[in-house]
């Protein structure tokens, strides 16, 4: 049970914690060090029901002998073996008394090889996704390198806070609410393309204000939404140091006074609140759901959090963190040398004939059919990424670490797509003569080498993936060819579910 806000009951949920009685929504956030191989057993003690509602018609973890709530746990952002990724098809029920049939261990390692940054932990059982986040399961992950770290000087200890944003809606006896009713029923009887909730929660808490003295705060922020976006900003004018995104930091700090953050995107910001010109800020929310030619946000998803600024009392200690003048010089992305490898990923969203989504597939294809991405270890592909929906999508891959370099706009839209839905061959569709539209730039503070991108749609999204370690431009110390290998997807999760998403094998 969970209290999300003093004029709600309790609520129940599923969480993540080292013990049954005081796990938490968000989970327990665990600090990892460099070079330091942390092992994690992920036991299952959810109830024989879910508490929300889910679709059996998308492909789904379902436990042969009846009961129990599918589960299995994805460090989203990490580089590890595949055994340990969590396979949306290694899901096990509790005491693991079924399991799935990419099922392999009970214990997952995780290297921590990779540069210091933000991830996150959270589900990933097959068709259960956006169900299983729903109800609470996830948790904050952060890999530090004091060799790396500490010289910024950053605000650290009590000035340094997550800030796990998620949107829920609430029944009046305080259980979570999700619609249990499918946009296309006669398709899906209880599957939604977008889950968007009313309340704004922030670390497990709906509208919280947070009490900050006048000194500068290290906010590491975190959409772990379904499918809704936020583009936060401060109410009273402040900006934000942005010093990384995802798993990495920048390579010099970037100011901007707003920040549009896709479901699984995360940015790592400083706010100087010494600055503050008033004593309460609040962190409003623009951003339209879906996301972008929705509805703009309500007095109500429209507001995010209040921070409430006390004066500094004569006890307090002095603060010596700064903004840093220089991060961490990544190899500059723009120019990634030579490629091994150019792929097209194409968005398609398929409708009924009154124009109900009913599934979203990646290059027209299922998570079931044959591979086709099959990069080699140590190498960096081109993958142009084109988004032939409505919505804007958080393409996430698994294992890689990846920036766009490129975001063009498609001409003659609706000729393409109708020769995609036919041959789906960019290259025979002319994809030369359509991606000839406006260039938007990549925001500066997206400029690193991240795990989620946003892909726009009607454009084509040229991305570099690195498949080694972006630090040190070494192969990974890892066999990471074996099975179940990965997967890359939307990380909208109701898109992930139906069934944006395919699998990842690596080569040698
Ligand atoms: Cu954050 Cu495949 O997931
Ligand atoms: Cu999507």
């Amino acid at each position: 049970m969970q209290k999300f806000h003093r004029d709600l009951p309790e609520t129940p949920v599923f969480v993540y914690g080292q013990c049954v009685d005081s796990a938490t929504f968000p989970g327990p956030t665990i600090v990892a060090r460099h070079d330091v191989p942390l092992s994690v057993t992920w036991e299952n003690h959810l109830p024989d029901r879910h508490i929300l509602p889910w679709d059996p018609t998308v492909p789904t973890a379902i436990p042969k002998n009846g009961g129990g709530v599918p589960t299995v746990v994805h460090l989203h952002g990490s580089a590890h073996q595949p055994q340990s990724d969590g396979s949306p098809f290694a899901w096990f029920t509790a005491g693991f008394s079924d399991t799935g049939p990419a099922w392999t261990q009970a214990t997952y390692r995780y290297p921590n090889v990779q540069p210091p940054g933000n991830l996150w932990y959270h589900d990933h059982a097959l068709g259960l996704t956006r169900a299983n986040l729903l109800a609470g399961l996830l948790g904050a992950y952060v890999i530090e390198k004091p060799e790396v770290d500490a010289p910024m000087d950053l605000p650290c200890d009590d000035d340094d806070l997550h800030l796990v944003i998620a949107d829920r809606s609430f029944n009046v006896d305080g259980s979570l609410y999700m619609n249990s009713t499918g946009v296309a029923p006669s398709v899906h009887p209880e599957w939604q393309p977008e889950y968007f909730g009313e309340a704004v929660t922030v670390n497990g808490k709906a509208w919280p204000f947070l009490a900050v003295h006048r000194r500068r705060y290290r906010l590491r922020i975190l959409n772990a939404s379904n499918a809704r976006y936020f583009n936060v900003s401060l109410s009273n004018g402040m900006p934000f140091h942005v010093v990384g995104s995802d798993a990495s930091y920048l390579a010099a700090p970037v100011t901007v006074t707003s920040l549009l953050i896709s479901p699984a995107e995360m940015f790592d910001v400083v706010v100087d609140f010494s600055a503050s010109p008033t004593a309460e800020v609040e962190m409003l929310n623009s951003a339209p759901y879906p996301f972008p030619a929705g509805t703009a946000p309500g007095p109500l998803n429209g507001k995010v959090m209040k921070f409430v600024v006390t004066p500094n009392g004569p006890r307090d200690p002095p603060d010596n963190s700064t903004v840093p003048d220089h991060e961490v010089p990544y190899a500059n992305v723009a120019s990634p040398g030579p490629t091994s490898e150019t792929r097209y990923i194409v968005m398609y969203e398929y409708l009924t004939p009154t124009g109900q989504s009913t599934h979203l597939y990646i290059n027209g294809l299922r998570l079931e059919d044959p591979v086709t991405e099959t990069p080699r270890s140590g190498t960096t592909e081109l993958w142009h990424v084109i988004n032939l929906t409505g919505d804007n999508h958080p393409l996430h891959i698994h294992l890689g670490m990846f920036q766009a370099v490129k975001m063009q706009q498609l001409l003659d839209l609706q000729a393409f797509t109708d020769c995609m839905t036919q041959l789906n061959d960019a290259v025979k569709c002319g994809l030369d003569q359509h991606a000839v539209g406006p260039v938007v730039p990549v925001p500066d503070h997206e400029k690193t080498w991240k795990n989620v991108v946003k892909v726009p749609p009607g454009f084509v999204t040229t991305v570099v993936v690195a498949f080694k370690l972006v630090d040190t431009n070494q192969i990974y110390p890892f066999d990471v060819t074996a099975e179940p290998g990965y997967v890359y997807h939307c990380h909208i999760l109701d898109h992930e579910d139906n069934a944006m998403i395919r699998p990842l094998k690596l080569l040698p």
